[in-house]
């Protein structure tokens, strides 16, 4: 038993995927979640500024005695999982390899599409993951620079002119090459989830990485006999800019209301 909190981050809001999924599986853990709303997006920045971000993110984290840390980005964990691992005395978590497995599960017919940022995408950690597992599958990926920022600024919904025109130019090559399976390898792209399912059909199962991360971690924290004997737990967030525009778009899709919980924090 380990009544310490789980620390979750990610660059802004898709790791309210993780929290959400967590909230499911383990209702009795406290969470401290940080989320970058200052640098948001990190998918289009190199790989040494990723690293120095999640490195600067963490030592925020680790301000709170946790017995975990989960990295809630798909960037960060395809980008700086090793590095941070290494350096933490506690056990460190990416999304990556949980929806890589759970992908290369889902397939039947070995075609896996993978959206996800310029940066993730670039280091090729899905693609290596995936075929670990199903050396026979054929993984085509696919960049969506514009689904973040549109995310981070409310424009998540179906119907949505934006996101509905970005989505049909993103999703339209995968659909074509007739993937059954389609990896959302960015936390925040489960936001989307309603859009994405409309563009690629019924017939597409999605893998929600910041979903599978969460269950990984439930396994790891079971595994290692370290949940917490609370029946519920609390919940306080920071972001690194301002705070409003967070607490309103997370209670929204959290489905509770957030604000008093919301702190802003100078992470640099
Ligand atoms: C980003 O900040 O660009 C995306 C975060 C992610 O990959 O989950």
């Amino acid at each position: 038993m380990d009544e310490r909190p789980i620390g979750v981050f990610d660059s802004g809001l898709g790791g309210l995927t993780t929290v959400r999924e967590l909230r499911r599986l383990l209702p009795g853990e406290d969470i401290v979640y940080f989320g970058d709303t200052g640098r948001v997006p990190y998918g289009g920045r190199s790989a040494e500024t990723i690293v120095k971000y999640a490195r600067q993110d963490v030592a925020f984290l680790r301000t709170f005695d946790l017995k975990a840390i989960v990295i809630a980005c798909g960037t960060v964990s395809t980008t700086a999982l090793e590095v941070l691992a290494a350096e933490n005395p506690i056990p460190v978590l990416g999304v990556v390899a949980p929806a890589a497995a759970a992908a290369a599960r889902a397939t039947k017919n070995g075609r896996i599409g993978l959206i996800g940022t310029q940066a993730s995408i670039r280091s090729g950690a899905y693609e290596r993951l995936i075929q670990a597992q199903n050396p026979a599958a054929q993984v085509l990926s696919q960049p969506c620079p514009l689904f973040v920022p549109l995310v981070e600024n409310g424009r998540f919904r179906r119907g949505d002119i934006v996101i509905e025109t970005v989505a049909a130019e993103y999703l339209a090559p995968l659909r074509e090459a007739g993937v059954d399976t389609l990896v959302l390898g960015c936390t925040h792209y489960p936001l989307l989830e309603e859009v994405i399912s409309a563009h690629m059909g019924p017939e597409v199962a999605l893998i929600n990485a910041g979903a599978e991360g969460a269950r990984a971690v439930a396994c790891a924290l079971e595994g290692a006999d370290a949940l917490s004997a609370r029946s519920r737990g609390t919940y306080r967030y920071f972001v690194s800019d301002r705070q409003e525009d967070f607490s309103h778009l997370a209670s929204i899709f959290l489905g509770w209301d957030v604000t008093e919980a919301v702190g802003q924090v100078d992470i640099s």
